[in-house]
């Protein structure tokens, strides 16, 4: 006999939202959802939304079409849904990326994001030493870096070391950001002197590349000259501990890992769509590191 509690909550008024990407597959966020819908007791469902590339706007459609209260939007949409939806909030507007859809009664979409809010929380919560009074690096000039350059430039850091191997990149994110903050981004080529020439006082040094990634070259970068207690955080979570981290922890240096990054971001979607401002907790956690399989 079926144990009817095992039996998914769905009725016919179930909130729903998803994430939409191409691929979506390797995608952690339905397994994360699902664990807080299921804790919060909420009749929601948050499932996997394949789109091809030229049916975006089908897709986006859709969402209006079925009732959807919002979708998560990945890579290679972030930038491509921005012309298809009808309101951008202040941060993503400023970051030139979306990975939150919200979608009114009406079927007004509204996009935003919270990668940005999403890396503060989770560099906070992991090291709540953070001094952001002190200067930042930057690793990367991406769509990734721009998330992470509003956080910090928004938590009021005096100025941010933006490190790119292409250096015209950094330029221009520097110079995209100039009228939005006091402080700003100083562009810096990706090379070890500048590197280690431009690491005094720094309190937080984050990677946003793609290296150290699976299958991706580890960051080449002497850590020696890293201020003992600052803190260094990498965005990559797959794997969770990176060459740059271990390297950063053999030098006593504390750090912040990348999952809980993907954690914190999807709180305020999550909120948006179900009602609810879930929780960050070890157990969630455990849970998404045990589906990943690490
Ligand atoms: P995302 O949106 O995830 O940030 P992106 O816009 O493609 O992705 O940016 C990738 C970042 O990783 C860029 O800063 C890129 O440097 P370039 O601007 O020079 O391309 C950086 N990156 C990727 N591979 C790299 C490598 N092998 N060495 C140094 N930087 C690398």
């Amino acid at each position: 006999m079926t144990d009817f509690a095992q039996i998914p909550a769905h009725s016919g008024r179930s909130a729903v939202a998803g994430i939409m990407g191409w691929p979506v597959a390797h995608s952690q966020s339905p397994r994360l959802h699902a664990y807080w819908l299921n804790h919060y007791g909420i009749d929601g469902a948050y499932i996997p939304l394949p789109v091809m590339p030229d049916r975006l706007s089908d897709a986006i459609n859709g969402l209006r079409a079925f009732g959807f209260r919002g979708a998560n939007v990945t890579i290679p949409f972030k930038e491509a849904v921005i012309p298809l939806i009808d309101e951008l909030t202040p941060v993503a507007r400023l970051i030139g990326a979306v990975n939150t859809l919200i979608v009114d009664a009406d079927g007004k979409i509204t996009g935003t994001n919270t990668d940005s809010p999403g890396f503060l929380d989770n560099l906070r919560h992991g090291a709540p030493q953070w001094d952001a009074r002190r200067p930042a690096a930057v690793i990367g000039a991406g769509g990734a870096a721009r998330a992470v350059c509003a956080a910090l430039l928004g938590a009021g850091v005096p100025e941010v070391r933006l490190f790119n191997r292409t250096f015209d990149k950094a330029e221009t994110l520097a110079a995209h950001f100039r009228p939005y903050f006091k402080s700003p981004i100083r562009p810096l080529p990706l090379e070890e002197k500048v590197w280690e020439g431009s690491l005094a006082e720094v309190g937080v040094v984050v990677n946003t590349t793609s290296l150290g990634m699976t299958g991706h070259p580890p960051i080449a970068l002497d850590l020696g000259l890293i201020p003992a207690d600052a803190v260094v955080v990498d965005i990559v979570y797959n794997p969770l501990r990176t060459p740059f981290l271990a390297a950063a922890e053999a030098r006593g240096l504390a750090t912040v890992d990348g999952l809980g990054m993907l954690l914190f971001q999807a709180r305020a979607g999550f909120q948006h769509w179900f009602g609810e401002l879930p929780e960050v907790t070890d157990d969630l956690r455990a849970y998404v590191l045990q589906a990943m399989g690490a």
